[in-house]
C-alpha cells in the first residue's frame, strides 16, 4: 500500500453550528452508549493513485455516497473502537492507540483496503479530540468513545479489492456500555450460529462480523442475556469470544484462563492490556482452548470462580450467569468476583491517571 512519507497537514473547517453549552453539558450529564456525537469529525481520502490524501476536519453530518460505493454492496468496511479520558488534572489522554492502529492495520488487509499509517491514525484522533476537548466528560466512569472506521468508496459494482478508501472518526461521549452499568450480566450460548468461520474474517474488526452476530444477539435478548457467546466454528465446542466483547475466566485456584487466538477471535486491546496486568500480579495466566462444558461445570462446581467480559467499550464487565437452550447456571444477583472488579479498577485506574502507567499505555492528545 501507499505510505505518506511526509505527515498530512489537516484542513480544519470549525462548526458554525456548534452547539451550545447548556446542550452540550445536558448530554455530557447522561451521555448513555454512541447516542450523541461530537460537533466535528475528521476524513481522509485515499485512491490508488495518489495514496493517503485530504486529512479534514470538518463539521459532523452526513457523507454522500454514491449508491454503487462498494461500501453498499460487499461490506468493505472496518473500524476501531477506543476513548479519551480525562484526568484529575483536567488533560486528555488515550490508551495504547499504537495498538488500534495496527489493528486497523490487519483489518484493513484481510479486508482489501489500503493500510492507514499509525502516525496518521493517532494523529487523526488527536485533531478530533483537540477541537472537540469540550466533549470528553469528567464524571467517573466516562470518557469520549472515538471512532475510526474506513469505507471502500469506489463507484463500481465488480467486486476487487478498494481502488478508492476513505477513513473516518467520529466521537461519542460515553458512559457505561450496558444499560444497568458494572452489574454481573448474563451470557447466551449461541448453538445455532457462528460468529465467523476458520479461514474468515473473525479476527478484522470489520463491520460483516458485527452484522452476523445480530440474529443471535437478539435471541440472547430474548432470554434476558445482555450478550451472546460464540463457540468455535467447527466444533461448536470450544468458546471463542462474545457479540463485541472477548471473554475471560478466573478458575478457583486464582489462574486467569482466556480462549487463545485462534484466527477467529479479535486480538482485543483490552484483553491483551489484562493479561499483562494479570502477569504483572504474579497470577498464572492461560491462553488456550477452553471448553463450554468446562465453564459450565466450573460455574456448578465452582471450579470456574469468576467471568468477565472486556473491550473498549465493556472495559470489564462481570458475567454473573451462562444460558443456553439444555442448561443454566450462574446467578447475576450473586455479587462480582473480586479478582474481575480489581483488574477492573487497575486498568481504569491507568487509564484515568489513577495509578502510574508503568507500560507506557497512556498517550496524551
Ligand atoms: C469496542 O469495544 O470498542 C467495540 O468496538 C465493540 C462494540 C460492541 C462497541
Amino acid at each position: 500500500s501507499v505510505t505518506t512519507d511526509t505527515p498530512l497537514a489537516f484542513r480544519q473547517t470549525p462548526s458554525s453550528k456548534a452547539r451550545i453549552l447548556a446542550e452540550r453539558d445536558a448530554i455530557l450529564a447522561n451521555p448513555g452508549f454512541g447516542k450523541h456525537f461530537t460537533d466535528h469529525m475528521v476524513s481522509i481520502d485515499w485512491t490508488v493513485e495518489a495514496g493517503w490524501h485530504d486529512a479534514q476536519v470538518t463539521p459532523y453530518g452526513p457523507l454522500l455516497l454514491d449508491p454503487a460505493a462498494s461500501v453498499l454492496h460487499y461490506g468493505q468496511e472496518i473500524f476501531e473502537g477506543m476513548k479519551a479520558y480525562r484526568h484529575a488534572d483536567g488533560s486528555i489522554w488515550t490508551f495504547r492507540p499504537e495498538a488500534n492502529g495496527a489493528r486497523l492495520q490487519r483489518s484493513a488487509k484481510r479486508l482489501a483496503l489500503p493500510e492507514l499509517p499509525i502516525d496518521l491514525f493517532v494523529e487523526s484522533v488527536r485533531q478530533l479530540v483537540k477541537i472537540d476537548a469540550n466533549w470528553v466528560p469528567s464524571a467517573p466512569e466516562t470518557s469520549l468513545y472515538l471512532r475510526p472506521f474506513m469505507i471502500a468508496n469506489e463507484t463500481f459494482l465488480g467486486v476487487r479489492s478498494a481502488q478508492k478508501a476513505a477513513y473516518y472518526v467520529i466521537a461519542s461521549p460515553a458512559g457505561p456500555y450496558f444499560a444497568k452499568g458494572v452489574a454481573p450480566v448474563a451470557i447466551w450460548v449461541s448453538s445455532d450460529y457462528a460468529r465467523a468461520a476458520k479461514g474468515g474474517t473473525g479476527a478484522a474488526k470489520c463491520g460483516g462480523n458485527y452484522a452476523a452476530s445480530l440474529l443471535p444477539q437478539m435471541e440472547a435478548s430474548e432470554h434476558g442475556c445482555a450478550q451472546v457467546l460464540f463457540c468455535d466454528p467447527q466444533e461448536g465446542k470450544y468458546l471463542e469470544e462474545l457479540g463485541g466483547m472477548n471473554v475471560f475466566l478466573v478458575m478457583k485456584d486464582g489462574t486467569l484462563v482466556t480462549p487463545e487466538l485462534s484466527g477467529s477471535i479479535l486480538e482485543g486491546v483490552t484483553r491483551s492490556s489484562i493479561l499483562q496486568l494479570a502477569r504483572d500480579r504474579g497470577m498464572k495466566v492461560e491462553e488456550r482452548k477452553v471448553t463450554l462444558d468446562e465453564w459450565r461445570r466450573g460455574f456448578e462446581t465452582g471450579d470456574v470462580a469468576e467471568a468477565f467480559a472486556c473491550g473498549t467499550a465493556a472495559v470489564v464487565t462481570p458475567i454473573g450467569a451462562l444460558k443456553a437452550k439444555d442448561f443454566e447456571v450462574g446467578d447475576i444477583s450473586a455479587p462480582a468476583g473480586k479478582v474481575t472488579m480489581s483488574l477492573r479498577q487497575e486498568l481504569t485506574d491507568i487509564q484515568y491517571g489513577r495509578l502510574p502507567d508503568t507500560h507506557g499505555w497512556m498517550t496524551r492528545l
